[in-house]
């Protein structure tokens, strides 16, 4: 029997019960009660997990499962790693035991952000291994020399032999293990080439099991190929808690980061950075870095104002309808639904008379960021229309609202968020559902109820 070899100590006053409870029976204490094997198991160590939910047996016995309700819930802690923007995309920081996977193209920025943040956990007393297979250590000297942050403390590792790897970090006492990049490791136990899709799953197989075992963060970086690579992170998405994807143009400075899949978090937030060289720094202001490139006064802008996860952000939308050289009309969309454009354009041509049968139509969003909220139809249209007639919008106006097959305009929700964003930016007059509720001072609203009204408000 499984209680006649355990003991049931609290941590709080040492009472030792003769099975497991919620409360201890010495001290009152909630929770604060864990099981402490008597006879040493083999290969077994330390303490069993608290909250008496089930357990094992001796040696043979299969596994007993517990009550959920016995389960006692470990709250959450997580290590900051002191860069805002990440901290907040993993939903309040790194959490012990967890693997997080962060892909994007080369060249965006992954091992930089990596490195700062392995230098911030240093400098907050944590220890940090980087082991990299893609740069040698005076390469990532190089890099570091280069940042803001002093990453001089970080420990360092040129190597892609997995076991030796999971055997510096025992050794360093690591806190957090970076890895950079899954596609670099491979494990002695198979012998495929190091970026196989076997060696892929293997590895982060291992690198799972030795997060979950030891209490160690792992965090692996994942390179997207273009031509959608042998052995993608998708493939390691289905096993790791956390997935990030980095992405923004290489070009421009701006870089998003956002969580796909988050097993500690939300998946809906949004963190801004910008490149610099000295690194990436947090840009608190997402919305004026959007709009700060908008040329005022030009035809077939308008601004739009989204939620990203709990934030409001200001996005612009810029359309451009030209005449068609030769054949079909082309629709291109960037950072929207083709689809969504289409229904747009068929509702723009019912039910407002505004035919776009022969023109090019272009449109895309600042930024890289993604329209996928229907609030920002009422943008996108107006946008279209300010292009079509050549007019620049009001450029204190910015548009809210769902268009529908009718050419009616619903309104969106969380509005008070979002107008006072945009109240903030300078925003005066917000084009919107004529049942938008608008109380935020500052703004006015333009209340509509059919796509005709915003013909003919630009048009006029
Ligand atoms: P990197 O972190 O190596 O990208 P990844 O690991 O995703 O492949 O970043 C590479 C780019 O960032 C490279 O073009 C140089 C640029 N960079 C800066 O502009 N400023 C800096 O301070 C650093 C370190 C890099
Ligand atoms: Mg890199």
């Amino acid at each position: 029997m499984a209680r006649a070899r355990s003991v049931y100590r609290c941590a709080e006053c040492g009472h030792e019960h003769p099975k497991w409870a919620g409360r201890c029976e010495g001290c009152g204490a909630w929770n604060s009660i864990s099981e402490e094997p008597v006879a040493v198991r083999p290969g077994g160590k330390g303490r069993a997990r608290a909250g008496g939910g089930g357990g094992r047996g001796p040696a043979g016995e299969s596994p007993i499962p517990g009550r959920l309700r016995d389960v006692a819930a470990e709250p959450l802690t997580r290590l900051r790693t002191g860069i805002a923007e990440l901290d907040f995309v993993l939903g309040g920081g790194i959490v012990p035991g967890s693997m997080t996977l962060i892909g994007g193209e080369p060249g965006i920025g992954k091992s930089t952000l990596l490195l700062q943040a392995a230098a911030r956990l240093e400098t907050a007393g944590r220890t940090v291994l980087y082991a990299s297979g893609e740069e040698s250590p005076d390469q990532l000297r190089l890099r570091a020399d280069r940042l803001e942050e002093d990453a001089g403390a970080v420990h360092v590792l040129g190597e892609t032999r997995l076991e030796a790897i999971v055997e510096a970090a025992r050794r360093v006492r690591a806190d957090v293990v970076v890895l950079d990049s899954i596609q670099t490791v491979y494990t002695e136990l198979l012998e495929s080439a190091p970026g196989n899709v076997g060696q892929v799953r293997e590895c982060s197989g291992q690198l799972m099991r030795f997060a979950k075992e030891s209490g160690v963060a792992v965090i692996v970086v994942g390179h997207i190929t273009k031509g959608g690579g042998i052995a993608g992170p998708k493939t390691l998405e289905h096993i790791v808690d956390t997935v990030l994807y980095f992405e923004g143009e290489a070009t421009l400075d701006c870089r998003l980061l956002r969580a796909t899949k988050n097993r500690f978090g939300s998946v809906d937030e949004l963190g801004v950075f910008s490149m610099t060289d000295r690194g990436l720094s947090a840009v608190p202001n997402p919305s004026a870095m959007f709009l700060a490139a908008r040329a005022e006064g030009t035809s077939g802008s308008a601004v739009t104002a989204l939620m990203e996860g709990t934030r409001p952000v200001l996005v612009e939308v810029q359309a451009l309808a030209a005449r068609s050289g030769y054949g079909t009309p082309q629709r291109v969309a960037t950072g929207l639904d083709p689809r969504r454009l289409a229904v747009l354009l068929a509702v723009l041509e019912r039910r407002a008379d505004t035919s776009f049968a022969d023109l090019d139509v272009f449109v895309q969003v600042s930024a890289g960021v993604r329209l996928t909220e229907a609030g920002a139809d009422l943008a996108v249209a107006a946008a279209l229309l300010s292009s079509l007639h050549n007019r620049p919008a009001p450029a204190d106006v910015i548009f809210l609202g769902e268009v529908g097959l009718g050419g009616e305009i619903r309104p969106t929700g969380g509005v008070e968020r979002r107008v006072q964003e945009a109240a903030r930016l300078g925003f005066r007059r917000m084009f919107g559902s004529a049942r938008s509720a608008l109380q935020v001072p500052g703004i006015s609203l333009v209340g509509l109820n059919h796509i005709g009204q915003l013909v003919r408000a630009l048009a006029a």
